[in-house]
């Protein structure tokens, strides 16, 4: 392995013999200097995943005007610039882990944006009556981008004291929203203070979670001025791992390579889920066309690739022969070729 680092910025990552060219707004850090020395994670017997919502946003040219106005992606700042309210929806997912002893565990991905729309797409698949009855073991927000962590209060209304998993990167913004606040400018409000533990997961390293189930934290520089993203891999006995993502700005050559050069689960890759991060904004660009032909290789069995996975993206995995869990297209999500709002994946 080889890695050249310039300023903060790794250039190029050498992972498996495989070398990966990337620019700095795309790029991970390598995780471990120890590649060869594979992260034993034991079994799960099941993994379900619920959507609760994969819609980030309504209207793309709405934020990407909003964006534009802010500065554009890398200079515009979440927490100060101008987004249009009605805009927002938000990322959200339910996940359910079946240990092989039949014991099941559930917990939250994400909080969604628009706490009003949240609160709805809660209450419709029994969330809120889930976080009411401590059904709810624990919130894991991926990242703290707006369409990922602002809906916190929507959450909070059922369980205020829930245990919160954050990635180390978490800025001082977002650390303080968690104990209420509102950004009057930027439109996110948490009136709410949340009372329970909170865990922060160091990016750069592997964590466990359960039996079967670990975090990683990428440390990568995202669009809006936030830095780290922690994905998970379930490791489902006699099918493989299922990487399960928020916005997947690591980019998912890199979420996938990282599984088959640094856990010890049988390098099978079984499942995927959640946001890949490829033509989120309406254009599919050729470096991201790359990548979806990458994904070919991995030998998915089940993708479950929604939210800021443009539709574009879709259609082309689809093209492509890949085998796409489908959904309804119905409750705000716009098409039945993905998981969307409402629907369920089970893998194992
Ligand atoms: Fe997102
Ligand atoms: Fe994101």
């Amino acid at each position: 392995m080889q890695t050249v680092w310039q300023g903060n910025f790794c250039k190029t990552v050498a992972i498996g013999g495989t070398l990966i060219s990337l620019d700095s707004a795309s790029m991970a850090r390598p995780m471990d200097s120890r590649l060869h020395d594979l992260r034993a994670i034991g079994e799960c017997k099941r993994v379900t995943i619920t959507c609760i919502s994969e819609v980030g946003w309504w209207d793309t040219h709405v934020l990407l005007a909003d964006l534009m106005k802010a500065g554009g992606p890398r200079e515009a700042d979440q927490w100060t610039s101008d987004w249009s309210p009605s805009n927002a929806a938000g990322s959200c997912s339910l996940v359910e882990v079946e240990s092989l002893t039949g014991a099941k565990t559930k917990f939250l991905v994400d909080t969604g944006w628009n706490v009003n729309y949240m609160d709805e797409r809660l209450k419709a698949e029994g969330v809120d009556r889930m976080l009411k009855n401590g059904e709810i073991a624990f919130l894991y927000i991926t990242h703290e981008h707006l369409d990922h962590f602002w809906g916190l209060e929507a959450v909070l209304r059922y369980n205020p004291e829930i245990k919160i998993i954050i990635p180390s990167s978490f800025q001082p913004p977002a650390m303080s929203y968690l104990g209420g606040a509102d950004f009057a400018a930027a439109g996110p409000k948490n009136a709410i203070r949340h009372k329970g533990e909170i865990i922060k997961f160091q990016v750069g390293e592997i964590t466990e979670l359960m039996e079967g189930a670990v975090s990683v934290g990428f440390d990568v520089p995202i669009i809006l001025k936030i830095r780290g993203e922690q994905s998970l891999y379930f490791n489902v006995k006699d099918a493989g791992l299922v990487l399960v993502t928020g916005c997947c700005h690591q980019n998912i050559v890199t979420f996938a390579d990282y599984a088959l050069n640094n856990l010890n689960a049988g390098g099978k890759l079984y499942g995927l889920y959640g946001g890949l991060h490829i033509a989120p904004f309406g254009t599919l660009e050729e470096e991201e066309r790359g990548w979806i032909e990458k994904m070919g290789a991995y030998g998915f069995e089940k993708i479950a690739a929604n939210h800021c996975t443009g539709l574009l993206a879709v259609q082309r995995m689809a093209e492509l022969g890949y085998p796409l869990v489908k959904g309804t297209g119905s409750r705000g999500s716009q098409s039945d070729l993905y998981v969307g709002n409402g629907d369920s994946v089970v893998f194992g």
